[in-house]
C-alpha cells in the first residue's frame, strides 16, 4: 500500500456534503482529499436522486403537456410517440455533465480525488480499498464523514431494482410498467408516481399517515395537492398501511390494511416501489473501530459544531442530523470548512426550503398551521390563489395558492407554502424573508414586477395583515 502526505481534511463521501465541503477547504487554502467509492462524485443527489428524477419530471410533463395540454392552446400536433430509451438518454447527459462538471471543481481548488472506499484504521487514518484494486491510505488531521444515506428496505419484500424497485430502479425502468404501486406518499413516492402516471402507467400510493407529502407538509396544502394529483390519474389509498409483499408469482401482491382497522386487502402491480424513507449510510466505515456512536435511527452523533465525540472528525449531510436534502448538505459543508478553518460557522436550520417537484410544485419554508398549533404558537394566515393571479390565468395554469403564516402581533413571517408551477423557484423569496425576519408588510410593500407569478406571493403577504387587491 502506498501513502499519501497528511493533509489538512480528509473527506469520505464525494456527494453534495462531501464535494462542496472539498471545494470550499480548496479555496481555504487546505490540503484535501476527498474519497468517493462510487465512481463519479455527485453521490445520491447527482448520480441517483435530485438530477435524474428532475430530469424525468420535466420531460414526463412535456409529453402529458403535448399529449393533454396543447389543443386548447391552439397548438395541434401529429403522432406522439414515447422514447423512453431517448428519454432515459436526456437524462444521463444531464447527469454525467455534472458529476464530470464536479470532478473539474475539485482539480480546479487542488483536491486530490481518491476512487475507492474508505474505513478508519485509526483516529487519523483511513485506508481506503482501490475502485481500481489495490490500496492506498491518506492521513488527516481534521476527517469528514459525508457518506450520506440509502434507502430504507420493506421488511420480506427484497428490492430487485426490476419488479421490487427502490428510487434507483424507479429512475430506469426500461418500460413503463402497465400496474405500479408505491408504498409511501412522501416526496419520492409523489415525484416518482408523476413520472410513471404521466408516461402511462396506472398508479396506486399507499400511505400510512392520513395526509400525503410526508412530514412537514402544510395539512391544508398536503390535501390540495392530493386532489390535484389525483385528477391527474395517480389513484390514493391514505390511512392505509402495507403489512406485507409477496412477489413469487407474476405479479407483486402487497397486503393492505386500513390503520383505522378496516378490512385487509390485496393489491397487485406489474412494480412495486418501495419509497418509505431514507436511512444513514455507515456501512464499512469501521465507527465502531475508533469508538463513534450512532443514534437509534443510525445517524452519527455529532455537538452543534459538527464533531463527534472525538473532535478533529466531524459529519454532515444525510448520515447526521436533520432534513436529508442536498441543499441543507451543502450548507452544513461550507459550515464545518469554516468551523475547522476559522472556528466558527453558521446554518439556519429554521430557515431550510422544502421542494417537491411534482406539477404543480409545492414548496415550502418555515413552519406549517399544524406545527403552530401544536406548539400553541398564535399566528394569522393569508392565501392567495393562482386563479386570481393574471401571469397564471395568461398561462391557463392556474391550479394552487401561496399562504402565508405570520405572527399576529409583530407580524414576523413564520411559514411559506406555495402549490403552483413554479413554487421551487418562488421559494426561494420566502425563504429570504424569513432569514431576514420579514414581516409580511415588508413583502407587501415591496414592488413586484407585472405579470408575474411572484405576484401571487406578494398578494398572500397583503391578504396576511391587510386585504389583497385581486381577490
Ligand atoms: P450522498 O449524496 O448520499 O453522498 C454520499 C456519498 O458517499 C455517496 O456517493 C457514497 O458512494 C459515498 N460513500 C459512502 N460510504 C463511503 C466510503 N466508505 N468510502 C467512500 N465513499 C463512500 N434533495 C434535494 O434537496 N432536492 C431534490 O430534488 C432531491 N431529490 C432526490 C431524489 C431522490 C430519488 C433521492 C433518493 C434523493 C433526493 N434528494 C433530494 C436527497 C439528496 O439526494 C440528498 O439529501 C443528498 O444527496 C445528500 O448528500 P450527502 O452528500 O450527504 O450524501
Ligand atoms: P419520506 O419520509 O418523505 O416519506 C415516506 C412515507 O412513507 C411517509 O409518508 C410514511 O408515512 C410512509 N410509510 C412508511 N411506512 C409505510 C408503510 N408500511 N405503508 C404505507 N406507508 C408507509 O421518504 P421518501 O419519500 O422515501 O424520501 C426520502 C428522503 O429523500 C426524504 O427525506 C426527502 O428529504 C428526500 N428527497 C427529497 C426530494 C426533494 O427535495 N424534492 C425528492 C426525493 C427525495
Amino acid at each position: 500500500a502506498t501513502e499519501s502526505e497528511e493533509k489538512d481534511l480528509v473527506i469520505i463521501g464525494g456527494g453534495v456534503a462531501g464535494y462542496v465541503a472539498a471545494i470550499k477547504a480548496g479555496q481555504e487554502g487546505l490540503k484535501v482529499a476527498c474519497i468517493e467509492k462510487r465512481g463519479t462524485l455527485g453521490g445520491t443527489c447527482l448520480n441517483v436522486g435530485c438530477i435524474p428524477s428532475k430530469s424525468l419530471l420535466n420531460n414526463s410533463h412535456l409529453y402529458h403537456q403535448i399529449l393533454h395540454d396543447s389543443k386548447h392552446r391552439g397548438i395541434e400536433v401529429g403522432d406522439v410517440k414515447l422514447n423512453l430509451a431517448q428519454l432515459m438518454k436526456a437524462k444521463e447527459q444531464s447527469v454525467s455533465g455534472l458529476t464530470k462538471g464536479v470532478e473539474f471543481l475539485l482539480k480546479k481548488n487542488g483536491v486530490e480525488y481518491i476512487k475507492g472506499a474508505g474505513a478508519f484504521a485509526d483516529e487519523h487514518t483511513i485506508n481506503v480499498k482501490l475502485n481500481d484494486g489495490g490500496e492506498t491510505s491518506v492521513k488527516g488531521k481534521n476527517i469528514l464523514i459525508a457518506t450520506g444515506s440509502e434507502v430504507t428496505p420493506f421488511p420480506g419484500l427484497e428490492i430487485d431494482e426490476k419488479r421490487v424497485i427502490s428510487s434507483t430502479g424507479a429512475i430506469a425502468l426500461e418500460k413503463v410498467p402497465e400496474k405500479m404501486l408505491v408504498i409511501g406518499g412522501g416526496i419520492i413516492g409523489l415525484e416518482m408516481a408523476s413520472v410513471w402516471s404521466r408516461l402511462g402507467a396506472q398508479v396506486t400510493v399507499i400511505e400510512f399517515l392520513d395526509q400525503i407529502g410526508g412530514p412537514g407538509m402544510d395539512l391544508e396544502v398536503a390535501k390540495s395537492i392530493q386532489k390535484i394529483l389525483k385528477k391527474q390519474g395517480i389513484n390514493f389509498k391514505t390511512g392505509t398501511k402495507v403489512v406485507s409483499g409477496d412477489k413469487t408469482g407474476e405479479t407483486v401482491k402487497l397486503e393492505v390494511d386500513s390503520a383505522k382497522g378496516g378490512k385487509p386487502e390485496t393489491l397487485e402491480g406489474d412494480v412495486v416501489l418501495v419509497a418509505i424513507g431514507r436511512r444513514p449510510y455507515t456501512e464499512g466505515l469501521g465507527l465502531e473501530s475508533i469508538g463513534l456512536e450512532k443514534d437509534e435511527r443510525g445517524r452519527v452523533i455529532i455537538d452543534s459544531e459538527y464533531r463527534t465525540k472525538i473532535p478533529h472528525i466531524r459529519c454532515v449531510g444525510d448520515v447526521t442530523f436533520g432534513p436529508m436534502l442536498a441543499h441543507k448538505a451543502e450548507e452544513e459543508a461550507v459550515a464545518v470548512v469554516e468551523y475547522i478553518k476559522k472556528g466558527y460557522g453558521h446554518v439556519n436550520y429554521g430557515c431550510i426550503p422544502s421542494v417537491m417537484y411534482t406539477f404543480p410544485e409545492v414548496a415550502w419554508v418555515g413552519q406549517s398551521e399544524q406545527e403552530l398549533k401544536k406548539a400553541g404558537v398564535p399566528y394569522r394566515v393569508g392565501t392567495f390563489p393562482f386563479s386570481a393571479n393574471s401571469r397564471a390565468k395568461t398561462n391557463l395554469d392556474t391550479e394552487g395558492m401561496v399562504k402565508m403564516i405570520a405572527d399576529p402581533e409583530t407580524d414576523r413571517i413564520l411559514g411559506v407554502h406555495i402549490i403552483g408551477p413554479n413554487a421551487g423557484e418562488m421559494i426561494a423569496e420566502g425563504t429570504l424573508a424569513l432569514e431576514y425576519g420579514a414581516s409580511s408588510e415588508d413583502i407587501a410593500r415591496t414592488c413586484h414586477a407585472h405579470p408575474t407569478l411572484a405576484e401571487a406571493f406578494k398578494e398572500a403577504a397583503m391578504a396576511t395583515h391587510s386585504k389583497a387587491i385581486h381577490f
